[in-house]
């Protein structure tokens, strides 16, 4: 039992003078001291988490570093989506400045995607840059938000709208983590895992319908494979197209339509974005069944495993209601992932086979979507 808890697996993100490693195993926290002291000279580090994240790990993490002989500090944030604004940003860097950071200090995200993403974005600024680790500690940030450099903040006109590409230099994904995660939030990552399988690897899904309830339930082996091999299929996505001019949108798998629900819900706790891109996965597999390019068979598949694992496939298990199908595909139009005013989607021919798709017609969009809050398919 020893042997496994102190065995953790590796892997590379090859992004030149950008690569970094992904370490996944279990206690990870506790040895984030001697795991970034043997990769990387810093000598300070400034911590980055939420109170809850903090109050759960945050001793742990400092102890661990003060032992490899680093010096460290922690600002906390709020818990939760509300925080990544331009005031928290604000206070963020003052505190950090406040701590007399210097170029060669580490910043250390410790927390979900909420942390992860507003941290990375104060590193990327602050004194025109400095390095900084993520040590992610939700589903959701472990299989995706930690990996690939995007951060940022929110802003009035939309989710994600201010931020920079700024890799880490080291991602620590302790799942032993994922034990205090509530288990509404575990199945919401969980929908980011289910998108590998179904972007490009038929052979993952088949094994995620084998083996997700056993990791939802607790599996520690599965969660460390799921995250692994997450971690690798977003990793070579990143590689071939670190900025995404291509290839890195099929991340997007379900997030148009996801986006959509998520901003008719106002972002809150009605609605998660995992369980927003679990239906709006979905709703992506069934429109390429009605445009012909993907078999209904797959598309029953998909639904019939999300809704297995307890995450939402119709609009009858939302809460937020009524909704209307104009609406939505307005809201489409909104998304960051418009060029010139089309409609972009992430569109399949089966599971595994995702490609992107320029010019789906909105028409054929809003016809689904009436019919599917109709609850006619
Ligand atoms: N940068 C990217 O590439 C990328 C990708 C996907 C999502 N995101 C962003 O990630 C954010 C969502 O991340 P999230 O789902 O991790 O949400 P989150 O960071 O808000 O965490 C969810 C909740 O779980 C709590 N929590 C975190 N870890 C815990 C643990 N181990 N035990 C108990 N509680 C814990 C947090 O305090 C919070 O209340 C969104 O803002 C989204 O835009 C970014
Ligand atoms: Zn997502």
């Amino acid at each position: 039992v020893n042997a496994l808890l102190e065995t953790a697996d590796c892997l590379h993100v090859g992004l030149g003078p950008r690569s970094y490693d992904i370490i996944v195993g279990e206690g990870l926290i506790k040895r984030a001291g001697s795991e970034i002291s043997s990769r990387l000279p810093h000598r300070r580090a400034a911590i980055v988490s939420d109170e809850t994240v903090y109050r759960l790990y945050g001793t742990t993490l400092l102890q661990s570093l003060t032992a490899a002989g680093m010096a460290a500090a922690a600002v906390t944030l709020p818990p939760g989506e509300a925080t990544k604004d331009f005031a928290h940003l604000s206070r963020l860097c003052e505190d950090l400045l406040a701590q007399r950071i210097e170029r060669s200090t580490l910043l250390i995200a410790l927390g979900g995607g909420v942390v992860g993403d507003i941290a990375g974005f104060a590193a990327g600024i602050l004194l025109r840059g400095i390095d900084f680790v993520q040590v992610p500690t939700t589903l959701l940030a472990q299989v995706d938000s930690a990996v690939g450099g995007k951060t940022g903040i929110n802003a009035t006109a939309g989710k994600n709208l201010i931020g920079l590409f700024h890799q880490p230099r080291l991602v620590l994904a302790d799942v032993a983590s994922l034990t205090t995660l509530p288990l509404r939030q575990l199945r919401a990552g969980y929908a980011e895992v289910v998108k590998y399988g179904l972007i490009n690897d038929a052979a993952f899904f088949a094994w995620l319908e084998d083996n997700g309830e056993a990791l939802l339930a607790g599996d520690a082996k599965a969660r460390r494979q799921a995250v692994l091999t997450s971690c690798r299929a977003k990793a070579e996505i990143v590689e071939r197209d670190e900025r995404e001019a291509g290839e890195r949108a099929l991340l997007n798998l379900g997030h148009t339509f996801g986006h959509a629900l998520e901003a008719a819900t106002g972002f809150g706790d009605d609605l998660l974005h995992g369980e927003a891109v679990a239906f709006g996965m979905v709703l992506a597999f069934a429109l390429s069944a009605r445009l012909g390019l993907c078999p209904r068979s797959d598309a029953e598949r998909v639904r019939c495993h999300l809704a297995s694992v307890g995450l939402p496939t119709r609009f009858g298990d939302l809460v937020s209601r009524p909704w209307d199908a104009h609406r939505l595909v307005a809201l489409m139009q909104h998304d960051k992932k418009v060029k010139e005013g089309r409609l972009t989607f992430v569109l399949v021919r089966g599971i595994g086979r995702a490609f992107l798709s320029c010019d789906v017609p909105p028409a054929a969009v809003t016809r689904l979507l009436k019919e599917m809050i109709e609850e006619k398919v």
